[in-house]
């Protein structure tokens, strides 16, 4: 079994990777709290593949079970869907101290990480990822959020688990293109983070290899996460390096209309970023097309024709990470060293075009 530990100023956490955890998750959520009633959140999709089979686990430990499940797919982070789940709560009887569970991919742990951390000023949370964006990034950090409409992870709360437990046989029932999806976040985490990690990424040719190399990726991915979470909880300083790629990557999200999954549009804006860094001599002459060839080969893209238009620009420019006209553009250097630069906002297309 593979570990990781979050050690923050107001509580820790531990993190369990095991290919086959979701068999014996109920004993741990059973040694990990004490008798309560559980919010199991899930959604149309894995609630049939696998709610069953955790419900039965922790009725069999003792727990009182209120399983809910959202609908599939990111319009569920929405306030609608956060006040629904709060009224069946309440009427559920559900107390302070009770417990919600999200059993999802990242939009399951965004919104059920929400509504614990709001619903009678915050209840206990446990997080069970089952898709790979989620086992590798956003189930550990603490960052929850909803949606306004377009207006992504606007509003939130940092709100920290009390447990994250990853079954990277889950990622079985998912298809090709999520876990390539998902894999986008992992280059970039390797990239950040040290020519060791890129070592493993070099011995990854296709999505297979991907659900092969899962247990490891994931433990080096939210390794990596994790220190910079201990360091930087409330992204104030070196947080910012996770938004390696993300920058472009969202403005051409938002501008793909869907057409663009998210790990897709980060995969297109890391490699067009580095181009712009290695461009300017600030990073090493070549490392553009080797996270190129890395992200290409499980058939992420790289390419998007919505790069450079107005309205790139434009949503750039109104980008939320853009701070009193600065904005923050993350690079590596090479592998391991990372770099933050900032630009002025209003000089974004000349500072791309040059
Ligand atoms: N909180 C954070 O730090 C953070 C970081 C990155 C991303 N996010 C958020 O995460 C969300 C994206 O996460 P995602 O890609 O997991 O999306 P998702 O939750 O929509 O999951 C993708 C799809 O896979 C399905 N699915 C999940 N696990 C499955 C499984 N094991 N088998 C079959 N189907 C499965 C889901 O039902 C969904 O249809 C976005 O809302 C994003 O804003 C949050």
């Amino acid at each position: 079994m593979a570990k990781v530990e979050v050690n923050l100023p107001q509580t820790k956490y531990t993190v369990l990777i095991e290919e086959g955890l979701l068999d014996r998750v109920g004993s741990l959520i059973g040694k990990q709290w004490s008798s309560r009633k559980i919010a199991l959140i899930t959604d149309t999709n894995v609630g049939p593949l696998y709610q069953q089979q955790v419900v039965d686990q922790l009725t069999s430990q003792g727990f009182t079970v209120c399983d809910y499940v959202v609908k599939a797919g990111e319009a569920s982070k929405a306030w609608p869907v956060v006040a629904d789940l709060a009224t069946k709560m309440a009427a559920d009887h559900f107390t302070r101290s009770d417990g919600v569970i999200a059993l999802g991919g990242g939009v399951v742990g965004d919104l059920a990480g929400f509504t614990a951390s709001i619903y009678m000023r915050g209840i206990s949370f446990i997080q069970i990822p089952t898709s790979l964006l989620a086992q590798v990034d956003s189930s550990v950090g603490g960052k929850t959020a909803i949606d306004l409409g377009e207006a992504k992870n606007i509003i939130g709360t940092f709100y920290q688990p009390d447990a994250v437990y990853i079954d990277p046989l889950t990622l079985k029932t998912m298809t090709d293109r999520y876990v390539a999806e998902g894999y986008g976040e992992i280059v970039k985490t390797a990239a950040l983070d040290s020519q060791d990690f890129w070592h493993l990424i070099q011995q990854i040719n296709s999505v297979d290899d991907i659900r092969a190399h899962a247990t490891e990726l994931s433990q080096r991915s939210i390794g990596y996460k994790a220190r910079i979470v201990m360091e930087d909880e409330k992204e104030a300083g070196n947080r910012q390096l996770l938004n390696f790629g993300h920058t472009m990557g969202h403005a051409i999200e938002l501008l793909a209309h869907g057409d663009l999954a998210h790990g897709e549009a980060v995969s297109v804006g890391m490699v067009h970023i580095m181009q712009v860094f290695e461009d300017l001599g600030l990073a090493r002459i070549g490392i553009t097309a080797e996270i190129k060839d890395r992200v290409s080969v499980v058939g992420l893209p790289t390419e998007s024709a919505l790069l450079g238009t107005p309205d790139f620009y434009e949503k750039i420019k109104n980008d939320k990470k853009n701070k009193n006209g600065t904005l923050n553009l993350v690079y590596v250097e090479d592998y391991g060293k990372p770099h933050i630069h900032g630009i002025p906002t209003d000089s974004v297309k000349e500072f791309f075009k040059e």
